[in-house]
């Protein structure tokens, strides 16, 4: 059996979404990028809560490893694919006839974004519309897509809130998500596809990979860290982020997919708390791990200086908020 890993919803937070949600039956979800970071903790949250699960993954970057537990589980099943490669989605959804397909399969990252355009933009961009495309020939009701903060560029009013301006990406990663949704959106208007965007903050936790240099910050940091070696910030340590914990960024997916109907939503997977990379080393020292002085090199292109979200919106419509703060998940990874 799948271990079972704890809710990210507590009890106490009745609302109309959930109370519906409580009484879905349950249903045959398909995961791309199933075998990634967030991919492989959505897998596990959707068996923890008895749904049926079917992943696909090509292994560019996610691993085998990370599925241990879901493996080990008779209600799911693994196909190794490329989601951007012809027929690999739609297949999958006429051979299990999904309720939803949750769509995480990406080239993560603004950096690697950079370093190779093309790629951000099949594994991105055309990956998306082959998952819309599946779902519109058959017929799946609903698609959840990570999407991702970066959408919002670097803006001057923060928090970040779902209505604030877009349309001015800093990365062809950014221009990619910004994209993606567009393409799911038109399909929601013109096929009744319910489509739910998760613009998803900065995630970190248990299976980021710390050996790639475009890994999340906090997981490069920590096996720095680990090594006693300094860590190097780009700039002056004083751009801040939002750090969401993997676990809740699973519990907002498995809401967003089992969430009934084919409504159409957009909203922030954040925690509404800034921290800043000097005020991180802070909290590793807090830990109790030994912080040697970094090193600072000059800022990245693409780069934004800061961002926090605004959760509200997800809450409503969703029933959706973070339990994790930083000092939980960073206890947790170390
Ligand atoms: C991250 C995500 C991206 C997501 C976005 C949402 C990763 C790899 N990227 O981008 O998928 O869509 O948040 O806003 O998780 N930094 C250092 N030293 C290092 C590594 C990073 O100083 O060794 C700095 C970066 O220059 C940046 C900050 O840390 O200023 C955060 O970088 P990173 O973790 O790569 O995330 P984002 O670029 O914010």
């Amino acid at each position: 059996m799948a271990e079972r890993p704890s809710s990210t919803l507590g009890s106490k937070w009745p609302n109309r979404r959930q109370s519906l949600r409580a009484f879905a039956p349950m249903a045959t979800i398909l995961v791309t990028g199933a075998a990634g970071f967030i991919g492989s903790h959505t897998v596990d949250r959707l068996l923890a809560d008895g749904h049926r699960v079917v992943g696909v993954d090509n292994f560019r970057t996610g691993h085998r490893r990370n599925l241990a537990n879901a493996l080990a589980c008779g209600a799911f099943s693994l196909r190794e694919a490329d989601v951007a490669g012809p027929a690999t989605v739609g297949d999958l959804a006429e051979e299990f006839r999904p309720e939803a397909i949750v769509h995480l399969a990406a080239l993560v990252g603004v950096q690697e974004s950079i370093a190779d355009p093309a790629s951000s933009f099949r594994l991105n961009v055309e990956a998306t519309h082959a998952v819309a495309e599946a779902a519109r020939r058959h017929r799946v009701p609903r698609v959840v897509f990570a999407s991702s903060a970066a959408v919002y560029g670097d803006a001057a009013d923060l928090p970040l809130r779902e209505s604030s301006p877009v349309g001015r990406p800093a990365s062809p990663y950014a221009a990619a998500k910004l994209a993606s949704e567009a393409l799911l959106q038109a399909y929601a208007a013109a096929y009744g596809l319910g489509v739910r965007c998760l613009r998803y903050f900065n995630v970190f936790g248990p299976r980021q990979d710390p050996g790639s240099p475009y890994s999340g910050v906090i997981s490069i940091f920590i096996r720095r860290l680990r090594e006693g070696k300094p860590v190097t910030i780009f700039g002056d340590g004083t751009q801040t982020r939002d750090f969401i914990f993997v676990g809740d960024v699973a519990g907002a997916n498995c809401l967003a997919a089992t969430l009934p109907g084919s409504s159409s939503v957009t909203v922030n997977i954040c925690t509404g708390r800034s921290t800043s990379l000097l005020q991180l080393l802070e909290a590793f020292a807090r830990k109790g791990v030994a912080v040697p002085p970094p090193r600072f090199a000059s800022e990245r292109p693409g780069d934004l200086r800061h961002s926090v979200g605004d959760p509200d919106l997800a809450r409503a419509e969703l029933g959706f908020f973070s339990r994790a703060t930083l000092e939980d998940g960073l206890a947790k990874l170390l």
